[in-house]
């Protein structure tokens, strides 16, 4: 199955009821339904028991009854079912010239007389229509059958063992029955199916969990629309925390997915969708990490000790000399996501705070970096979601400090080092986010 994944950009205005993640159908995609349907048709066939059949001809002079038991199919063919779609409605499924090939056994009383053998039973020529309607049930696809209908070609039976030459003639009468019994039952077996398939529907939950912070919330906002050639389904495509769900500031816009006959299945998502999704994990409080100087690289030129960052905080050298240090790296608001054709901007407002770790292992404030990121790039979902991002643009500003000013963004060549070390940080950060997200 071929899946393609837009990213688009969103202008127009915003609502809250808004879908975020539309999938659609096209008619390449109702062909391959259509292949997967014939096998599982056939399939399906060949593993059905068949009841008991019970009945009685009138030979004129009484009447035979009979029951032909364990039957059991053990051909069928059949070309691919047509599917088409029919708009406004549905789905209709046509199947013709389906041939079926049964074994059993047959059991007959006249009068006192009982006999019995084996038959095989061909059935040729079965033509079934059906037309499913597809509709939205409290936020869930469901499925019905509005229409069916069903004929049975040509029947022929035969007879082995016992005194089976005595029902000879009467086997035309005998097929007559067998097809109209066949005939009667194929709408209802439908319906059936069709229902089981329903149950299933609406089994499916409408939020789930997407590793261990957020969950994805997808009812359907509207019902299916189907046009000639296209079925489309509007998610609402949200994701929430799962330890504090709450509507983010910001709300859905109006998006398109543009048809693309190539593709069985196009599915796109709104910035609306990634958007909720790192307002859920700042919600669940995930868009934090603890950076120690253990987690750095032994061969990073960078570390984080006071010795090191009193090239740039020359009090350091002189407040607290020769400590480790730590960073808490936050995001101080939710990171946003912007698609523009084919390109995603990624802007994050986030801050650092550096302590310097005493001998005994406690905390001492040192000061607060606010970071302002703007990222760039692309990102892919082929089995993995995976993203290549460069950093456009990073601001650094002295948020607080507890040991006095000093300039942030110094000339020397040393100012790179400390960009780099957030630079490679907030990358680490990022990862982070994506990785939780894929999870
Ligand atoms: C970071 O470390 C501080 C102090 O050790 C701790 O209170 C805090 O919960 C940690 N935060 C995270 C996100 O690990
Ligand atoms: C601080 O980091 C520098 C650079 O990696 C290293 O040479 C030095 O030994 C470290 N000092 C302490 C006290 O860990
Ligand atoms: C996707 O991720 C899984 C698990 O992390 C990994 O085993 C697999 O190789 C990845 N697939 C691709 C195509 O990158
Ligand atoms: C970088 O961001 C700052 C503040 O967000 C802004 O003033 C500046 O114009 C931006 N620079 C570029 C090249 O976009």
């Amino acid at each position: 199955m071929q899946l393609v994944i837009f990213f688009l950009m969103i202008v127009t205005y915003t609502h809250a009821d808004y879908p975020a993640l539309k999938a659609l159908l096209s008619e390449k995609g109702l062909r391959d339904v259509s292949q997967m349907l014939s096998v599982q048709i056939q399939s399906k066939l060949k593993s059905t028991e068949i009841p008991e059949v019970r009945g009685g001809v009138d030979i004129k002079i009484g009447t035979v009854y009979y029951v032909l038991s364990n039957m059991r199919v053990v051909q069928c063919s059949m070309p691919d079912p047509s599917l088409v779609f029919v708009e406004g409605t549905g789905v209709s499924v046509e199947v013709s010239q389906l041939t079926l090939a049964i074994n059993g056994n047959w059991a007959t009383q006249f009068g006192i007389i009982h006999d019995g053998g084996s038959f095989d039973l061909a059935v040729y020529n079965i033509h079934i229509y059906t037309l499913l309607q597809l509709a939205d049930d409290a936020g869930r696809l469901s499925i019905t059958t509005v229409q069916c209908s069903a004929n049975v070609g040509d029947v022929n039976i035969q007879f082995h063992g016992g005194a089976s030459i005595f029902f000879k003639p009467f086997i035309s009468a005998f097929s007559g029955q067998i097809s109209e019994m066949i005939r009667e039952k194929i709408c209802p077996a439908i319906q059936q199916a069709i229902i089981g398939l329903e149950t299933t529907l609406q089994e499916i939950p409408v939020n789930i969990p997407v590793g261990q912070y957020i969950s994805l919330s997808i009812p359907l906002t509207s019902s299916p629309a189907v046009t000639e050639q296209s079925f489309e389904l509007d998610i609402k495509g949200e994701f929430y925390s799962r330890s504090s769900p709450s509507e983010p500031p910001f709300s859905a816009s109006v998006f398109d997915v543009p048809y693309a006959e190539n593709y069985m299945l196009s599915v796109a998502a709104s910035e609306f969708l990634v958007n909720s999704a790192a307002y859920a994990f700042l919600s669940s409080g995930a868009l934090q990490i603890n950076i120690t100087d253990d987690m750095i690289p032994k061969i990073s030129p960078i570390h984080l000790n006071t010795s090191q960052f009193g090239a740039f905080v020359p009090q350091l050298r002189t407040l607290y000399p020769n400590m480790e240090m730590q960073v808490l790296l936050y995001a101080s608001e939710t990171p946003l996501f912007s698609f523009s054709s084919g390109v995603i901007d990624i802007h994050v407002p986030a801050a650092a705070k550096f302590s310097a770790v005493k001998p005994d292992g406690t905390l001492v404030p040192l000061f607060r970096l606010d970071v302002d990121g703007s990222f760039s790039g692309s990102a892919r979902i082929d089995q993995n979601l995976t993203g290549a991002f460069q950093l456009k643009n990073l601001t650094l500003t002295l948020g607080s400090s507890e040991i006095g000013d000093f300039k942030v963004r110094p000339d020397s060549d040393d100012s790179c080092q400390i960009f780099t070390l957030v630079d490679q940080h907030y990358e680490m950060f990022y990862l982070c986010l994506i990785i939780q997200c894929t999870d």
